[in-house]
């Protein structure tokens, strides 16, 4: 999309425009006779080409909010929306595609297939493998010369970085990324958070990440706290 596009859209759908909607979302775990509220009624609404930040403890439900809003776990009580559509009321091929085309994830786990080089890792989930556009993103990030490294050959900072390049290549519309800087140095994280910011402003990608790291929350609009599965 280019830049005055994403202003028409911007202007023509200015009014009440929640990409995500997270209504009285509830997930809970059972763990033998104890109940685990991972989120305990949130009510959330993400404006499209926003950009959040969302702090909070361990175990807070940082995770498991991204989770929802990626499509990754169902709410067990309540209802999430993407653009306006009850995410449970879709087909799983429905919720496949959403996930392929409209998000980029970057899990706190990275999630990289280890018998997979890192070009691979980012040509896989492409809609259209494109090796060049893989390798430019691998570079944009720091990783050039490091294309053919397994995971298992690449340090905890530059796995994430790949695991950024992964999300990023199918042009999402919304990214969510689970502390996306966590693995990297301040030169690092400042790059990323450098990438996240241009996408934001100059193509109005909506976009969320988890982090503990104050400077990385500075690159956000908007901060958001979560204690014992819920937005304070
Ligand atoms: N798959 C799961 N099974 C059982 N409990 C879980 C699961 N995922 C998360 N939890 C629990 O839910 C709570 C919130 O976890 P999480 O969303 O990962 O928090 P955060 O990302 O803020 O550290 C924690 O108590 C965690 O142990
Ligand atoms: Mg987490």
């Amino acid at each position: 999309m280019n830049n005055s596009e994403s202003k028409i859209t911007n202007n023509s759908q200015s009014i009440s425009d929640n990409v995500l909607e997270f209504k009285e979302v509830w997930k809970i775990y059972q763990m033998g006779d104890e109940k685990i509220n991972a989120l305990a009624g949130v009510n959330l609404s993400i404006k499209k080409g926003s950009f959040t930040s969302i702090m909070g403890p361990s175990g807070s439900g940082k995770s498991t909010l991204l989770h929802v809003a990626g499509i990754l776990d169902m709410p067990t009580k309540g209802t999430f929306l993407m653009n306006g559509k009850n995410t449970s009321l879709l087909s799983g091929k429905e919720q496949a595609r959403l996930r392929r085309n409209e998000i980029g994830f970057v899990f706190q786990r990275f999630n990289l297939f280890p018998q997979l080089s890192a070009l691979e890792n980012v040509l896989l989930p492409m809609i259209e493998p494109d090796p060049e556009k893989a390798k430019g993103y691998l570079n944009k990030i720091g990783l050039r010369g490091k294309h053919a490294k397994l995971p298992s050959q690449l340090s905890g900072g530059e796995q994430q970085r790949v695991s950024i390049a992964r999300a990023l290549v199918n042009n999402p519309s919304i990214i969510l990324a689970d502390e996306p800087t966590g693995e990297l140095d301040s030169k690092n994280a400042e790059i990323i958070m450098g990438i996240l910011q241009e996408l934001n402003n100059k193509e109005g990608v909506t976009i969320i990440i988890v982090t503990h790291n104050p400077l990385a929350a500075e690159f956000t609009d908007k901060i958001i706290e979560m204690r014992d599965g819920n937005i304070l």
